[in-house]
């Protein structure tokens, strides 16, 4: 069966979840995983030699266990009974995965239809980050420690990648950045040919 599957990377904060659910409401047939949702239990994280546990690294996610989440939604692309308006699309189903280190994973390297990386500047980030309740809470100095400077890490290695990233500016409103999405991810679509105008209602 023909999938679509969309990567929403970025910085944290940046707005990942928050498109990713807003995108879920309004595309048809449409899954998400987030990366959050397969971190490591504190006891297993390392913690570093400033002091600060290691959480913005791929070692702090259980990976194995997203690789498997993706490939069993693969085996069997879950189909949603939502009713849609945009009537004209093959209900082609689509994957959405989001998270903060989406496009430095090599197994996923293939996996993407279209790739979007959100970013906002350090000040918003940091202003953003310290109105979230983390488990377990962000240490003093965390931010400047270890987010931030593993963030321009991982953008460093994104550097490498040869294949089309969209990048999004994260400090547009929630509605303009679901607008812009929603009308390249309609493009995306035909150009893919997973989205097929069919005449409907006609008889
Ligand atoms: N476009 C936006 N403009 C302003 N604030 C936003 C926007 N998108 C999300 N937020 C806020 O920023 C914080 C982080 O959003 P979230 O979607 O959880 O980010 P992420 O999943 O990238 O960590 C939340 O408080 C959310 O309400
Ligand atoms: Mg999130």
């Amino acid at each position: 069966m023909k999938t679509f599957v969309i990567g929403i990377g970025g910085v944290t904060n940046g707005g990942k979840t928050t498109l990713a659910r807003n995108l879920q409401k309004r595309l048809p047939n449409c899954s998400v995983i987030s990366q959050d949702d397969f971190f490591k239990p504190e006891s297993e994280i390392e913690t570093g030699e400033n002091g600060f546990l290691q959480y913005d690294v791929l070692e702090a996610l259980n990976m194995e266990e997203m690789m498997s989440a993706i490939s069993c939604w693969m085996e069997s692309p879950s189909h949603s009974l939502v009713s849609t308006d945009w009537r004209s699309i093959e209900e082609i189903p689509i994957l959405i995965i989001e998270g903060f280190l989406l496009f430095n994973y090599k197994p996923l390297d293939h996996i993407w239809n279209r790739m979007y990386f959100l970013t906002i500047p350090y000040e918003e980030c940091k202003r953003r980050r310290s109105t979230r309740v983390y488990d377990p809470p962000d240490a003093p100095g965390y931010f400047d420690g270890h987010v931030w400077p593993m963030y321009l890490k991982h953008r460093q290695e994104m550097e490498n990648i040869s294949w089309e990233i969209v990048y999004l500016d994260g400090t547009k409103s929630e509605e303009d950045l679901f607008a812009q999405v929603y009308e390249d991810l309609v493009q995306e679509l035909t150009k893919q040919k997973c989205l097929q105008v069919t005449t409907v209602g006609m008889h």
